[in-house]
């Protein structure tokens, strides 16, 4: 879990009143809070965010790119009856992913591509009605296109860490070593409101996450 862009006492509370989490899940986010070789996970008042947009979405086939150890992905897989197609490039996470889907008893429905996502993304085909986006920040602006053409009408992007720390949005809290990643996202937010049949909104919940849907208003 990544730090949080909002106030301790909002986060401890909207923590607190999230439903309870099943034994693996809740599993999962104790080894990625305590163990530091362990891959982090979306933060769960996001994951709450994932349950609910799947919801909206009308299920179908999701695509994530960024699985981690798959904590996203049984998330998302549970929510629909179709199928979820995740792509990570880091081996270790990969195994951790594979252990958890297995546990999860959703090896049928989770396919788990390990590779570089821009070298992955070109060779997809098929209609997603859900894309979760949370891998390396700096690029997701690379990403954008194939994310657009593997959408369907009315397909929902997730797009985390957008506000990145706070970062994206305030100067003064800006790493240095973090300048390309951070100017990466600004663009990729500018690019997301300006694109064309896309409408997009971004929520100052965990670490920041836009919601994108593509789809003609005039239809
Ligand atoms: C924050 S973790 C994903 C967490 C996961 N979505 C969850 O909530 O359980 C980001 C993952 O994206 C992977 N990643 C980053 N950039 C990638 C890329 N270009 N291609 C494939 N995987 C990538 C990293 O190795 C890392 O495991």
């Amino acid at each position: 879990m990544s730090e949080n862009i909002n106030y301790p006492y909002i986060v401890d509370y909207l923590r607190s009143i999230l439903p309870a989490r099943d034994g693996l899940l809740a599993e999962i986010e104790e080894k990625s809070k305590q163990e530091e070789s362990y891959v982090p996970i979306a933060e769960p008042e996001t994951a709450q965010l994932l349950r609910v947009m799947a919801r909206l979405s009308g299920g179908g086939d999701f695509l994530e790119i960024g699985t981690g150890c798959a904590y996203s992905s049984i998330v998302l897989a549970r929510e629909t009856s179709g199928t979820v197609t995740t792509i990570e490039r880091y081996s270790k996470a990969a195994g951790f992913a594979r252990e958890n889907i297995e546990k999860a008893g959703l090896s049928d429905r989770i396919t788990l591509l390990e590779g570089e996502a821009s070298e992955i993304l070109p060779s997809l085909e098929g209609e997603y009605s859900l894309v979760f986006l949370d891998a390396a920040k700096g690029q997701y602006p690379a990403f954008l296109p194939h994310i657009l053409r593997l959408l369907k009408a009315g397909g929902i992007l997730i797009s985390d860490n957008v506000l990145y720390k706070g970062m994206t949005a305030e100067r003064s809290l800006l790493i240095r070593r973090k300048i390309t990643i951070v100017k990466r996202l600004r663009i990729y937010l500018k690019t997301l409101y300006e694109t064309e049949g896309l409408t997009t909104c971004v929520l100052p919940l965990g670490d920041g996450v836009a919601i994108s849907v593509k789809g003609d208003k005039n239809a």
